[in-house]
């Protein structure tokens, strides 16, 4: 049992080949997955015969995917330029966007392909390829033959190559992408950004998402679960077939166990219902999962075992109180992030991704929205076992368009597809709580807008009858005329904490959602004066001040949204655009190079937090206190000049010295939203020396303290890595943060020295990111300018453990180094 539980461990962790190799043994004809990883060859173009080519071929380079095949640069203003209206943005006519999918090199054609193992399949049984995404317009080839297709490259889907396959002998996989010109708002990224898996099975087995499980009855002493499997096979007769399930708790005990027979009339689906005493309930507090094991039988041969995950919850929303989980009423303390991961352009990374997710956790965030797309399956996963709730977004258009090439010219053939796949995946996952049928898509100002929202709503509900369904809607005065807003099960407006009141009275359902708020734009570390709220606003260098004053046209600061919430009860929560900043959409720069990603993040597109993460937190996180003081003190040349100093904090109060000069004491008040969440010094003048605030608790008692100090001259570097200990499985990443400070270690806020970085041992150089919008620098390249004296490098595991030493230098530093342990 240790030996196969080892190998079953060392496998699982090698990454290339995901092998259940322990219940094969336990059952020879069970399933086999492969996540297929490593071992790629790619080209880009479309090169002579590249359906079946010849493999020696130098123009094919080795690789492993997940890949994006674009995001090593170079970025230039000329890609993708878009010449567009944009309505959502409220403009009145075309402009001359550039920068508006990240200036990278996306567009055309790329091929990847893999020799699979002779030993991978066998005659009678069924190989299907399952696709967690592929951008774009995948076409799936084996041998040289196409076996399948699909076109949106945020959809997961499957291609049964059974009868492609040469059994017992080497097969070639080749798959062909292709992106179009003017078909995002956004960097989407290329090529096989997310995995493939190859699953092969008997021929009488569970197909690729064939079960579905809720859970119709939940209370303190036991819950009801409905699983429905469904089974294929075209050598054994359905009727007659055994399933048995099995239901685990977490720690693998099982707790609840059915067998039954098909019978003719059930076709090809079993439906099984099971009793689990006092289930342990699942919400982001307490991420509790179960797991379904269904076992299929012929007569006494064991010919399938399937994995469920799921868990048990109750969400609710109704009129005046909104939203329950569990039965307690709750609004959603959400971020909206798009799929990319910064430096690491659209290719999914496990470890990236539960980085976000931790920062996020701690700023005492509980809810994702995919904006405006399906997800990787692994950030789903992530959102079970970490507890946060999921809005799943499909679209970002319908049939009317908002680029040339975007969705509207798949919806009629696809848009059904999509969403089916989009429901069948992740239905089970107790952290999906909505689907979202759509983004400000301009249908809503359409005559057959109405038609749309309804067709797509039932196929979710004929899907999945237990999730409500949303879409972010932003014309207002038309989706309330037209009864889209009515349409609709869960209201979401995009920007308008002003009219929710009105929509509320005007709207049938009672309740309603902030699918998308706030849009407030800022860099780290950059501060603009005078302090004041602007729209739009422009400055030489193409930074907006961190200030957290300046927003665009449609939207708002954090602080007009946070007082609607608070205020109104039918309010279910808000989805902030956005939790981290993303590679394309530099508005306000989406007109002018080398603007290239957005300004809007919570954190920058390192990953670093601006100071709104610590407005956010002290709202959101009721578990750990907060308290931050902006902005940094260190600004020659403004001697002083008024230079207003604000806390962002979870106390109700706080006094703020200068240079141990009290600046007075102020309170949260009621006078202005911000002043209700924030404390503002507003008119102190800048002199060098140390900033010091005393926070107090609402009884009156001085219970935290936080200083900045001005700092002197660049000294040295100091590393910080969020993970010391990785896992050797050549996909761990730990990121470290460098900073450049002075030599009694203050941050210099100004330093933007180049640091160059060396990794040796078991471990490898991934990328760097500085957060800097305007950067032209390539993330994967091993040099990069600080960006207010701060960047962070990623490295990667090997798969031999050991030690890993990160050197980092700059010009006139003293160089610093880190070891990262691998196991
Ligand atoms: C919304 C849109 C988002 C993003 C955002 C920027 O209109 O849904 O995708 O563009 O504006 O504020």
């Amino acid at each position: 049992m240790t030996t196969l539980h080892t190998l079953r461990k060392t496998l699982a962790l090698t990454g290339s080949v995901f092998m259940l190799l322990f219940s094969q043994q336990a059952f020879p004809q069970s399933r086999k997955e492969y996540v297929l990883q490593d071992n790629w060859k790619f080209t880009k173009g479309d090169p002579a015969n590249a359906a079946q080519p010849d493999f020696n071929a130098r123009s094919w380079e080795s690789l492993s995917i997940p890949h994006d095949w674009a995001i090593k640069g170079p970025f230039d203003g000329n890609n993708d330029v878009q010449y567009v209206q944009v309505i959502e943005n409220l403009e009145k006519t075309q402009h001359t966007k550039l920068g508006r999918t990240g200036g990278l090199p996306f567009i055309g054609t790329a091929w990847y392909r893999k020799q699979l193992s002779a030993s991978c399949f066998k005659a009678g049984q069924r190989a299907v390829l399952l696709f967690d995404g592929a951008m774009s317009y995948p076409k799936v080839y084996i041998n040289g033959k196409e076996a399948g297709h699909w076109a949106y490259g945020y959809s997961s889907f499957s291609v049964d190559i059974t009868s492609f396959l040469k059994p017992g002998q080497e097969n070639t996989l080749a798959v062909r992408l292709e992106n179009l010109p003017e078909a995002s708002r956004w960097y989407p990224g290329a090529g096989l950004y997310r995995n493939v898996h190859l699953i092969v099975t008997d021929d009488t087995h569970i197909p690729v998402w064939g079960t579905y499980v809720t859970t119709p009855v939940i209370n303190v002493s036991f819950a009801k679960v409905n699983i429905k499997t469904n089974v294929e096979s075209t050598t054994v007769a359905l009727a007659g077939l055994k399933l048995v399930t099995d239901i685990k708790d977490a720690s693998g005990k099982i707790v609840s166990t059915i067998s039954s027979t098909l019978a003719e009339t059930d076709g090809s689906q079993f439906e099984q219902q099971l009793i689990v005493k006092t289930p342990a309930l699942w919400s982001p507090e307490t991420p509790v999962l179960y797991t379904a094991v269904s076992r299929l039988y012929a007569g006494d041969q064991l010919k399938d075992q399937y994995e469920t995950t799921f868990g048990f919850r109750t969400i609710k929303f109704e009129p005046v109180k909104g939203f329950s989980l569990n039965g307690k009423y709750r609004k959603f303390k959400g971020v909206c992030n798009h799929h990319d991961l910064g430096p690491l352009g659209a290719a999914m990374n496990v470890s990236a991704l539960r980085r976000q997710l931790r920062i996020l956790k701690d700023m005492g965030c509980d809810a994702i929205r995919t904006s405006h797309n399906m997800p990787a399956p692994e950030l789903v996963k992530l959102c079970d076992e970490m507890g946060f709730m999921v809005m799943i977004e499909s679209f970002d258009e319908w049939k009317t368009p908002k680029v040339k090439n975007g969705y509207h010219v798949l919806f009629d053939e696809w848009a059904e597809k999509d969403i089916v796949n989009m429901v069948h995946r992740d239905r089970n996952n107790p952290s999906v709580i909505m689907w979202s049928i759509g983004n400000e898509v301009r249908d809503q100002d359409a005559v057959n807008g109405n038609k749309l929202i309804t067709f797509l709503q039932d196929i979710c509900h004929r899907e999945d009858p237990t999730r409500q369904v949303t879409m972010g809607m932003n014309h207002y005065d038309n989706v309330m005329n037209n009864n889209f807003a009515s349409a609709v099960d869960i209201p979401g407006f995009n920007y308008k904490p002003n009219l929710y009141e009105s929509a509320n009275t005007r709207l049938p359902q009672g309740f309603l959602l902030g699918t998308e708020t706030v849009s407030t734009v800022s860099s780290r570390g950059v501060y603009k004066f005078p302090v004041e709220f602007a729209a739009m606003k422009l400055y030489p260098d193409h930074q907006s001040s961190s200030y957290d004053f300046e927003f665009c046209e449609w939207s708002q600061v954090p602080d007009d949204e946070f007082a609607k919430q608070d205020s109104l009860e039918f309010v279910t929560g808000e989805f902030v655009w956005t939790g981290f900043d993303y590679l394309g959409e530099p508005t306000p720069y989406d007109e002018v190079w080398p603007s290239h990603s957005s300004y809007f993040g919570i954190l920058d597109l390192a990953g670093l937090p601006k100071d709104r993460y610590y407005l956010y937190r002290s709202k959101w996180n009721t578990e750990k206190p907060t308290l931050h003081i902006l902005p940094h003190w260190t600004f020659p040349g403004r001697e002083g000049q008024v230079t207003p100093v604000f806390a962002y904090t979870s106390y109700p109060s706080a006094e703020l010295f200068i240079n141990g000069k009290s600046m007075g004491k102020l309170s949260k008040n009621n006078s202005s939203n911000t002043s209700k969440y924030r404390l503002m010094w507003k008119n102190v003048k800048y002199e060098p020396g140390t900033i010091k605030v005393v926070a107090y608790d609402q009884h009156g008692k001085a219970a935290a303290e936080e200083s900045v100090h001005t700092a002197g001259q660049p000294d040295h570097i100091v590393l910080e890595a969020d993970r010391s200990t990785l896992t050797a499985n050549g996909r761990d990443l730990s990121y470290i943060t460098a900073k450049i400070v002075d030599k009694d270690g203050n941050l210099c806020p100004d330093a933007e020295n180049e640091l160059t970085f060396r990794v040796s041992g078991a471990g490898s150089y991934k990328v760097v990111a500085n957060g800097d919008a305007t950067s032209l620098e390539m993330f994967h390249l091993n040099h990069m300018k600080a960006f207010h004296g701060m960047l962070v490098v990623t490295v990667q595991s090997d798969q031999k453990a050991g030690d890993m030493i990160l050197s980092v230098t700059g010009k006139q530093l003293k160089k610093n180094s880190l070891t990262i342990k691998t196991k």
